[in-house]
């Protein structure tokens, strides 16, 4: 049995906090570097260094050499980081221009996007966080900062952090679903994969969190839209991962293009400056995201690009990414005295604290090289790893009559849909370096497991009205004994700038189904999107759903590994899933309200055209086996406020294959001096069983889990009664009771 992961996390979030904390101490020999840096330098040189820019290549005939004027820019130390430079060749000489030919000789920090994968694509972060694993997410991120660090980076902008509660939201993709306390260990995991034991490690990339905060608060769920939260749900939803990924020792952060309650988080000092670095201690530096420092004119809170500088760079941004706000006004803001060389130094001296721990100074280019490249990439140990991610990854959604796994001996199987083929689609948005041409599509795992007992036929687009595929389709369903159909989104509908407002599968998907259901053979649909979906017509119709996100460059193979029965699924899902659109926002840690939904009655909390519970709960996913959850057991019924608790179930394995469970424990206090959520994640443990085998399950419930935040903010454990809820999902739960005193 693996650890609950509490623990787990605090153990290895204190190790991670002592060494960063350590290196900060003013007085050290790194403080004495950067001072007697910080001493030689211009103004302009100071500035340069909160400057990251976008690469830009010399000429579409040579797309691998600077621009010329970058790279005058980046000799007048005017450019202190740069992103999309991939490549150890590439960076390697752009690397040279800054330490051989600028004055001082600072090298540059080459950041991009590494979310999930680099050429060895992982499954999206969405459907890592359905491992419910946070270990197995730290080696994925470990695996990526390694392909990424042979390749000459230094900087992920990951791992994305935000909560999202609104599927609609296309970013959902890149973060780990609805819950601040899955959403925290994950957060740190990566953080953790991404940073090594020592972020000057070779091997490591600094990791940078984002976007802070509320990003997925996005009202509508509309891509760049306004929030308006409170600071409660600030506090209690969006800001716990972001703090456990600053308690694991991320050494930097980007905020977000939103504003909350009207200051947009790039102006937002009681986020950037009381919060991280007041509250949480944070020592590394803020990074804009894409312009948002210059649109802070957009926005209606600066006047001008001069203003927006003045007022990011004050709040607390200490780095302008691809906005030239910094890049053009810091000088002046300066020499007019707008801007104190005391803040301009600050966010100086934070930029340089995390190259020389990269050990950047020493060794400008790391182990970066093409052989290195070669050996690392895509080897097949990063391949094997991303192949089992992807399998434990897998979410089991619907399997009547035990249709799944394929039985021995069916005949032909029907492959249908627009993703069965797609190699592109399988890698998820912000696929970081991957190929198509290196990944494995659904199609080509099935064939590789079932050869030529697969007939495939496309049958329609992901998108458009186009029918003409229908027939064949038809036809391959009646030859066939089972067909899976996969169905789903194209990866470009989710990620940025992709919101939906609608949540059903694109163009005549649905209607692809119901031609080839009138073959009547049974039919086990295989999801592949980077959302919940609302598609109860879905669930109505097909016998079996497997929910398989976007799986990365194996994904085909895990697919295969699990429809056929090689593994047994053991994904559970990280968000909800609704029936229609009309119920967004839903999610498990609701507030009951003073009238919680009774279906008889009619005034109260619910809808009148639509079922107000979800089509699949949070933590939900089925297995090839049958858990059974019994003898809920608490050792006392009545405890001290600073008291531990345990908590005991037994799990029993009733069906006839071995299987992992994701066993969860949830808590709702019932009378606080703020009202609380009916649910609250607050452990869980990945468990394996054999057939018939029974295991008693531990759980510590420690003060720290019951606690909340009172009227005034402050983190107590309030005395009354408390319920304890354990189970395989959010909704099917055992629940016992229990009473803090209030002495
Ligand atoms: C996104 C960030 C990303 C940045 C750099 C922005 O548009 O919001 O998440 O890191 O671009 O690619």
């Amino acid at each position: 049995m693996r650890h609950p992961h509490k623990v787990l996390l605090l153990l290895l979030v204190s190790a991670h906090l002592a060494v960063f904390a350590r290196e900060d101490k003013p007085g050290t020999a790194l403080d004495l570097r950067i001072d007697s840096l910080l001493s030689r330098m211009t103004i302009e040189e100071k500035v340069g260094q909160l400057v990251l820019m976008t690469f830009r290549s010399k000429s579409a005939v040579d797309s691998t050499a600077l621009s010329p004027a970058l790279e005058a820019e980046v000799q007048a130390g005017k450019i202190g980081s740069l992103l999309n430079a991939v490549g150890a060749d590439l960076t390697h000489r752009i690397q040279r221009v800054a330490v051989e030919d600028s004055r001082l000789g600072i090298p540059l920090l080459f950041g991009f996007d590494v979310i999930h994968g680099f050429r060895t694509v992982f499954p999206i972060p969405l459907a890592e966080a359905s491992t419910w694993e946070p270990d197995l997410v730290r080696q994925s991120a470990r695996v990526a900062a390694v392909e990424a660090a042979a390749s000459g980076l230094h900087w992920t902008f990951a791992p994305m952090v935000d909560i999202a509660r609104d599927p609609r939201w296309g970013r959902i993709a890149e973060g780990s679903g609805e819950d601040p306390f899955l959403g925290s260990l994950m957060a740190a995991s990566r953080v953790m994969g991404f940073q090594g034991e020592d972020v000057g490690d070779q091997t490591s990339l600094v990791a940078c969190p984002k976007h802070f905060a509320a990003y997925g608060g996005a009202e509508g769920g509309r891509d760049y839209n306004t929030v308006d939260i409170s600071e409660r749900t600030l506090r209690e939803v969006y800001l716990p991962p972001f703090e456990a990924a600053v308690k694991a020792g991320a050494a930097t952060i980007m905020c977000s293009f939103n504003e909350i309650g009207g200051v947009p988080s790039t102006a937002n000092s009681h986020l950037l400056t009381d919060i991280l670095r007041g509250e949480w201690g944070f020592q590394g530096f803020v990074v804009s995201d894409w312009g948002s420092v210059a649109e802070l004119q957009e926005h209606g809170i600066a006047a001008t690009h001069e203003d927006a500088a003045l007022l990011a760079l004050t709040a607390g941004v200490d780095m302008d990414m691809e906005g030239n706000a910094y890049h053009d006004y810091c000088m002046e803001l300066v020499q007019s005295g707008k801007l104190s060389v005391e803040v301009l130094d600050k966010a100086v001296r934070r930029v340089l604290r995390v190259k020389f721990m990269l050990g950047l100074f020493e060794n400008p280019y790391r182990s970066a090289s093409s052989d290195r490249e070669q050996k690392t990439i895509l080897s097949p140990s990063h391949r094997q790893l991303a192949r089992d991610v992807a399998r434990r990854s897998l979410v089991l959604l619907k399997n009547d009559a035990g249709l799944l796994p394929v039985r021995e001996g069916t005949g032909l199987i029907a492959v249908v849909g627009p993703l069965a083929d797609d190699s592109e689609s399988i890698l998820g948005p912000w696929h970081a370096a991957g190929r198509a041409q290196d990944a494995i599509s659904v199609l080509r795992g099935l064939r590789a497991r079932a050869g030529k007992r697969i007939l495939y036929a496309k049958g329609c687009e992901i998108d458009g009205n186009s029918t003409g595929g229908f027939a064949e389709a038809l036809d391959a369903a009646r030859k066939a004994d089972v067909v899976i159909a996969v169905l789903g989104e194209a990866s470009s509908m989710s990620g940025e700038a992709a919101s939906r407002a609608t949540l059903g599968l694109p163009g005549v998907q649905e209607q692809l189904l119901d031609e080839i259901l009138k073959a009547k053979k049974p039919v086990a649909v295989v999801l592949m999107n980077g959302r919940p979906l609302a598609i109860p017509g879905i669930h109505e119709r097909a016998t079996a759903v497997l929910e398989t996100w976007f799986a990365g460059v194996e994904g085909g193979n895990a697919v295969a590994d699990v429809l056929f029965g090689d593994v047994n699924p053991s994904g559970k899902l990280p968000a909800t899933f609704p029936y229609s659109v009309g119920q967004i926002p839903l999610y498990y840690n609701h507030k009951n309200t003073g009238r919680p939904p009774v279906d008889s009655v009619k005034w109260n909390s619910k809808y009148i055209d639509s079922p107000s519970i979800p089509l699949y709960p949070f933590g939900y996913g089925l297995s090839y086996t049958r858990f059974v959850y019994r003898s809920l057991t608490l050792e006392k019924l009545r405890i001290s406020p600073g008291e531990h608790l345990k908590v005991s179930v037994e799990v029993l394995n009733a069906g006839d294959r071995q299987g992992e469970e994701v066993v969860q424990l949830y808590i709702r206090d019932l009378a606080g001096s703020v009202t609380r959520p009916v649910k609250e994640l607050r452990g869980f443990v990945k468990i394996s069983l054999r057939p018939g085998e029974a295991r008693t399950v531990n759980f510590i419930l420690t003060p720290a889990s019951l606690s909340m935040l009172n009227p005034a903010m402050k983190r107590v454990v309030e005395p009354g009664a408390f319920l304890v809820q354990v189970g395989g999902n959010s909704r099917d739960v055992l629940t016992g009771r229990f009473e803090v005193s209030g002495d």
